[in-house]
């Protein structure tokens, strides 16, 4: 049972409850059954929250590339620092499809890590999208 079909029971109880007490009110024997639809059979248990593709970018990627895609991060620079290289996703040229192929696979040896545990096929699309956006 959904929350929205919990509260519809719930309002329709009280409705019927003051009702039922209301002097003008019909007796509860002549009280008109509420009307409740049950839910679809496949309606989902909560309903999922959209997925926030810059949100998510800026907690888990922007501690490397930074809020901006520039990589101007106190994090960013110690790696740098110490030989790192963090492309600057605001002038990359790297292809649509191997953005996607290295934020699902990482890039071996570096601190691109693989994210394909951690989001699926359809969150990775959308943060590969949202990175292609720097580029202006
Ligand atoms: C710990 C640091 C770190 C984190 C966190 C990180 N990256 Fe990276 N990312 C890198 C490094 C370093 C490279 C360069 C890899 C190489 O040398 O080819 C890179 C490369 C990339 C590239 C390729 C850019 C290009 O134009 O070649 C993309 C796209 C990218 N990261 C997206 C992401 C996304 C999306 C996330 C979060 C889900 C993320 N990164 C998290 C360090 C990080």
């Amino acid at each position: 049972m959904n929350r929205v079909f919990k509260l519809v029971v719930a309002g329709a109880v009280m409705a019927g409850v003051a009702l039922s007490f209301s002097p003008i009110g019909a007796t509860p024997s002549e009280a008109p059954a509420p009307i409740l639809e049950d839910p679809p059979a496949d309606a989902p248990a909560v309903t999922p929250e959209p997925f926030d593709a810059k949100a998510r970018f800026n907690k888990t990627c922007g501690k490397c590339h930074g809020k901006d895609g520039k990589a101007d991060t106190k994090y960013a620079n110690k790696l740098k620092e110490k030989g790192a290289t963090i492309p600057d996703l605001t002038s990359s040229t790297t292809s649509a499809d191997k953005v996607l192929e290295i934020i699902t696979d990482g890039v071996k040896g570096t601190k691109m890590k693989s994210y394909k545990k951690r989001f699926s096929a359809e969150e990775l699309k959308a943060l590969s999208d949202y990175t292609m956006k720097f580029r202006s």
